[in-house]
Formats: C-alpha cells, structure tokens, sequence
C-alpha cells in the first residue's frame, strides 16, 4: 500500500500585506504545532515571504512561491528567479497554477521550463494541473490531464519526477464553492498516476503525491483524504483566515 506523506499547501494568491501576514502567522502556527501527520506550506505574495518566514522558522512549516521564472538571472522586468526564491527563503514553488495559465499566458512548455529550473535550484515544484468546465463536460478531461502531463514533465529525468509534488485543480472548482467529489476527485487521481506510471514506472508513479485542489474547506477535507488516491489539499480561500486553515491541516 502507498505511503505517501499528505501535504497542505496554503495559497494565498494576491491577498495579505506583510503585517496581515504575521498576524496570521501569529495565530496559525501554535494551532498546528502538533501537526506533524503532514507537511505543511504557505505560499503567500512576494513581499510577504520575509514576513512569513521569519515566523516559521524552526517550526515544520515551509514556504512557497506561488510562480517562478526559468532563467536565473536577466532582464526581465517584473519576473522572480528560482535563485532568489531560495534567497527569500523558500522550499517549493508554485507552477502552472490555473489563473497564471488562463490570464498569464503560462503554458505547458513554460510549465516544463519552470520545473527544470525550479529542480535545479533544488526547490519542490507544486505543478497544477486541470480541466475547465467545457473540457470536463464534453468528456475530454483525460486528454487535457495527459496533454498538461506530457507538456510539463515527460521530459523529466526519473530522479528529476520523484521531486515533484503535482495538485489537480479542476478550474469549475476553483474559487466557486464547487467541490469535485471526493470520488470524482480520486477518479481523476489515478488517470495522472496512470500517466506518470507509463511515463516513469511504477515506483514513481506509487511515490507521487497528488493534491486536490478547488474549494477544499475544513468541512469537506476529511471526505477527500480519506480517499487513497488523495494525498493533500491545495487550498485558496479557506487559507486565509487561520482557523479554517489550521482546520483543515488538522483534518
Ligand atoms: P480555492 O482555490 O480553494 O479558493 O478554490 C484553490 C486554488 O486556486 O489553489
């Protein structure tokens, strides 16, 4: 049976200025200094990851980014380089999220080109992936989750795959108090461990830790982990306020 260790992702998109941020933090990090059934991660705004780490620091919380860019360094006014997220202090990064690939122009190659340089800078990529409505109601989920797979990371070296986290984010369930079923969401699991299985092999496939992700709540996220396929929640909304995040870490 698969042992893979949950993680709790909190992305805090667009909110928080630094000092809403230690507030936060203030409150958040004794509600889950027990919490060590899994790994836990803030991925605020930019100008709030100083503010943040600091004040995880020695605790079992890490950070994230929520984007990166796949060139270290240059002239590319506006962007952030993996280098620097590590000098902000940051463990994992956010790529492909849903909003960067609908508005940001993000696509699957600049998907794979953020994974590379993410990996070379030995931070974790959490690297979304998911359907929009039409695509799941004219029954062509599976084939946008294999094209956003083989787009992103079948050019991964095998010891590069077992790096990486991936979150499943149907888009109809971002942000819209739509939640996939917990079976729905399992369903759609295994076609991406399918993928990686058929990709990098079996052992890859087992050891890859997929997060949900599209209106997790701390009253829905027990009905999703307990599904096997689920390893871990990509949460917006509910992460914001610290009791309903420290909620569903505590699931
Ligand atoms: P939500 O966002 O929890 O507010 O639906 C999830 C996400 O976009 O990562």
């Amino acid at each position: 049976m698969a042992n893979r260790t949950p993680v709790i992702v909190g992305n805090w998109k667009m909110f928080k200025i630094g000092a809403e941020a230690t507030e936060f933090d203030l409150k958040f990090v004794p509600l889950v200094k027990d919490a060590d059934h899994c790994d836990i991660v803030l991925a605020p705004p930019l100008t709030a990851l100083e503010a943040v780490g600091r004040k995880i620091e020695g605790t079992r919380i890490g950070l994230a980014a929520q984007n990166v860019h796949w060139d270290q360094e240059g002239a590319q006014t506006g962007e952030v380089s993996a280098p620097m997220l590590v000098d902000a202090g940051c463990q994992y990064v956010i790529i492909g999220h849903s909003e960067r690939r609908q508005f940001y122009g993000e696509t699957d190659e600049t998907v794979q080109k953020k994974v590379k340089a993410a990996l070379a800078e030995m931070l974790t990529p959490i690297v979304c992936v998911g359907e929009v409505l039409e695509e799941r109601e004219a029954g062509r989920t599976e084939q946008v989750l294999q094209r956003q797979f083989e787009g992103g990371l079948a050019a991964l070296t095998p010891p590069e795959f077992s790096r990486i986290i991936m979150a499943y984010e149907p888009v109809w369930a971002i942000g819209t108090g739509k939640t996939a079923t917990p079976e729905l969401a399992a369903e759609t699991h295994s076609l991406l461990r399918d993928a990686a299985r058929k990709r990098f092999g079996d052992q890859a496939a087992e050891g890859l830790r997929i997060l949900y992700g599209g209106s997790v709540k701390p009253d829905n996220v027990a009905r999703l982990m307990a599904e096997e396929e689920i390893d871990g929640a990509l949460v917006g909304g509910a992460s914001l306020k610290p009791d309903s995040f420290a909620a569903i870490v505590n699931f």
